[in-house]
């Protein structure tokens, strides 16, 4: 991916992600939707993959096929709301490898807080897709990328649903080498951290919680 942040800007996604903003949205329409948005970004963020040929054949000959080339890839969920954006994108890549890392944010410092880590293993060979849908001061991002660059990974894409211009720029600065994938690039945050117009607290929304 050569461009660093790619706003996906299919009119699917546009409309679904506004239909997502709607506050009186239910959890369970919320999930759905998230659901359908992360196929098509999955769609998105695949899109420039190394390609090669198998040997195949057919009810009637044998064919050179195009197949995505290299190691299964790795998904990284940034729990909780990750998982949310994870299921849709393993839906498209179901022999994907899985990782999750735990990082609350601190309320106060904004900063992260580590509490779980399990990655795949030879990240090193493998394209690793991040996944968060939100990136808003990009600590949580940051922190997520500096974990996984150290189990190896070296092709990494940090997928979103939405960004704001702070955490663009965060990452940008902290990795730079890795391109960001996401539906909308919002208008900035508030006090609390929190992106607007944005859609709320993703895991609150996708979860039921307060
Ligand atoms: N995390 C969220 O869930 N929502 C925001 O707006 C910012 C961070």
């Amino acid at each position: 991916m050569s461009q660093h942040l790619t706003v996906v800007d299919h009119p699917l996604v546009q409309h679904k992600l506004t239909l997502m903003r709607d506050k009186d949205k239910s959890t369970n329409h919320f999930r759905q939707l998230l659901k359908e948005i992360s196929h098509l970004l999955a769609y998105e963020v695949t899109r420039d993959l190394p390609m090669t040929t198998r040997s195949i054949e057919t009810p009637l000959v044998e064919m050179d096929a195009p197949v995505i080339a290299g190691k299964k890839m790795a998904l990284v969920s940034i729990l909780r709301a990750g998982n949310g954006l994870l299921d849709g994108v393993h839906d498209l890549i179901p022999s994907a490898r899985v990782g999750f890392v735990g990082l609350y944010r601190d309320e106060e410092t904004l900063k992260p807080v580590q509490y779980y880590c399990k990655l795949p293993t030879a990240l090193e060979d493998r394209l690793t897709i991040v996944v968060d849908p939100m990136l808003a001061t990009g600590n949580s991002s940051v922190a997520a990328i500096d974990l996984v660059k150290e189990k190896g990974a070296k092709n990494i894409r940090f997928l979103c649903l939405l960004a704001a211009p702070e955490g663009v720029a965060r990452m940008k600065e902290a990795h730079p080498d890795v391109p960001i994938v996401t539906a909308s690039l919002d208008e900035r945050l508030n006090e609390k951290g929190y992106i607007l117009p944005g859609l709320g607290d993703a895991g609150d929304r996708m979860f039921g919680t307060k």
